[in-house]
C-alpha cells in the first residue's frame, strides 16, 4: 500500500505530505482501519523496567501531538514515542521548514517544535487505545528564556509523568536557540537537579517512578559524549537516546536544499549516530539503557545499531522513505538474531 500513495506524497512539498498522511493515519485510527493491518512482529524485551513488544520504536517529532498513537502502534512499532511537546502550544517557524534531500535519503527540518501544547497531548493519550509502550519527548517553549528553562521541563514532566511508559528530556533540537546549550557544564547541572527533584515528588505521589531519558546531539565532541554520558548516569537518568538530527553539511554539500538551515537526518547522519551509540555505551556500562537512533534505513543498520550498543531503536526518515514495511523488517531481524544469540547461549 505504502508503495502505492509513496510516490504521490513524495511528489508533494514535504510538510503538506507529512500532515496528508497524518491526517490519513489519524482518521485510520477512529475508524478503527488499524485492526486490519498485519500483526506486529512479537519480539517481547524488558528495558527501562518496561516491556517493550518490539525493539524498534518511532522516533520523536512525527507525532507531536500524539493525535496518531493507536494507527502509528498499528504499523508494528514496539514503542512509540510522542513530541517534542512544550508546556505552552506554539506554531514553530515559518514555513517552508521541512525539505528532502532524496539523493541521500535525507531530511533538513526547522519545524522549531511547533505543537498544541501539553494539555492538548495529555489529552490525546488519555483517548489511546494502543496498549504498547508510550515514550512522551519534553522539551521548552521558545519564548522562555534560558535560565527558566528547568521551569518549562518540570511542568511539562508533572503533566506527563503518569501517564508516559518513559519520559525523553529533548536537549539537542538545533531548532529552538540556546537548547542544545543545556546538554554542558552548570546548565545542565541545574537542570537534571531540577527535573530529579521534581521526579522524587511525583514518583511519591503516583507510587510509581518513571523511566527518564536525555536525548543527545550527534554534534557533541568525543569528550562531550563521554563526559554528559557518566554524568547523567550520576543523576539517575536512566536511559541515552542517540542521536538527535546533525547540523553539520558535509555530506550534502552542493545538493539542492543542502545548505537549508535546521537538522538533517536519515543517511547522512548514521554513521555519527552509530559512532555516539558506541561512545555512549562504554561510557554507561550497563548503568543505563540506550537507545540508537539516526539514518537507520535497513536491517542491517538496525541491527548495527544494537551491535554498537544500543537495547533499543528508533526510526523516522527511513521510515518516511520506506513506509511501514520498515519497521517489520528491522523488528524481524532484531528478533532473529536475538534468538540465534539465545541459541548458541543454549548449545555453547
Ligand atoms: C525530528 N526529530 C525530533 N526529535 C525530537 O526529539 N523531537 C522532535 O520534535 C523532533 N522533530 C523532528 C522533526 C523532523 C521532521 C525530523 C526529520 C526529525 C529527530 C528524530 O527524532 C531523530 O532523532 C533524527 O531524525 C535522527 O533519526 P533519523 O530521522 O535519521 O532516523
Amino acid at each position: 500500500m505504502y508503495s502505492l500513495v509513496s510516490p504521490l506524497l513524495m511528489r508533494m512539498p514535504p510538510e503538506a505530505s507529512h500532515d496528508l498522511a497524518l491526517g490519513a493515519l489519524h482518521w485510520a485510527g477512529r475508524l478503527q482501519l488499524d485492526t486490519l493491518i498485519p500483526a506486529a512482529v512479537t519480539d517481547p524485551v524488558d528495558v527501562l523496567g518496561v516491556r517493550f513488544g518490539n525493539r524498534v520504536g518511532l522516533a520523536a517529532g512525527l507525532d507531536k501531538n500524539a493525535d496518531c498513537i493507536d494507527v502509528l502502534g498499528a504499523l508494528g512499532f514496539g514503542f512509540v514515542e510522542v513530541g517534542t511537546v512544550t508546556p505552552r502550544a506554539q506554531p514553530g517557524n515559518p514555513k517552508p521548514r521541512m525539505f528532502r534531500l532524496p539523493a541521500r535519503r535525507a531530511l533538513i527540518n526547522r519545524m522549531g517544535f511547533n505543537n498544541g501544547g501539553v494539555a492538548h497531548l495529555r489529552l490525546r493519550v488519555a483517548q489511546r487505545r494502543w496498549s504498547g509502550v508510550l515514550g512522551i519527548n519534553i522539551g521548552k517553549n521558545k519564548t522562555t528564556p534560558a535560565e527558566k528553562a528547568v521551569d518549562d521541563y518540570v511542568q511539562c514532566l508533572e503533566a506527563v509523568h503518569a501517564l508516559a511508559d518513559y519520559v525523553t528530556v529533548n536537549l539537542s533540537s538545533p531548532n529552538t536557540p540556546g537548547l542544545r546549550d543545556l546538554q554542558l557544564g552548570e546548565a545542565l547541572d541545574v537542570l537534571l537537579a531540577g527535573l530529579a527533584a521534581s521526579r522524587a515528588r511525583l514518583a511519591d505521589a503516583d507510587g510509581r517512578r518513571v523511566p527518564m531519558l536525555v536525548k543527545i546531539a550527534p554534534d557533541l565532541h568525543d569528550e562531550d559524549v563521554d563526559a554528559m554520558s557518566t554524568r547523567l548516569v550520576e543523576a539517575g537518568i536512566d536511559g541515552i537516546i542517540a542521536t538527535n538530527t546533525t547540523v553539520e553539511r558535509g555530506a550534502v554539500a552542493g545538493l539542492t536544499h543542502g545548505d537549508e538551515a535546521g537538522g538533517l537526518s536519515g543517511d547522512p547522519v548514521h554513521a555519527r549516530s552509530i559512532e555516539v551509540v558506541r561512545r555512549v555505551r562504554a561510557a554507561v556500562g550497563h548503568g543505563a539503557a540506550v537507545i540508537g537512533v539516526g539514518g537507520i534505513d535497513s536491517a542491517e543498520r538496525a541491527l548495527g545499531m544494537v551491535e554498537a550498543g544500543a537495547d533499543l531503536v528508533q526510526l523516522y526518515t527511513g521510515f518516511i522513505y520506506e513506509g511501514p514495511r520498515l519497521v517489520h523488517a528491522c523488528a524481524a531481524a532484531l528478533r532473529d538474531q536475538r534468538r540465534q544469540c539465545l541459541g548458541l547461549e543454549r548449545s555453547g
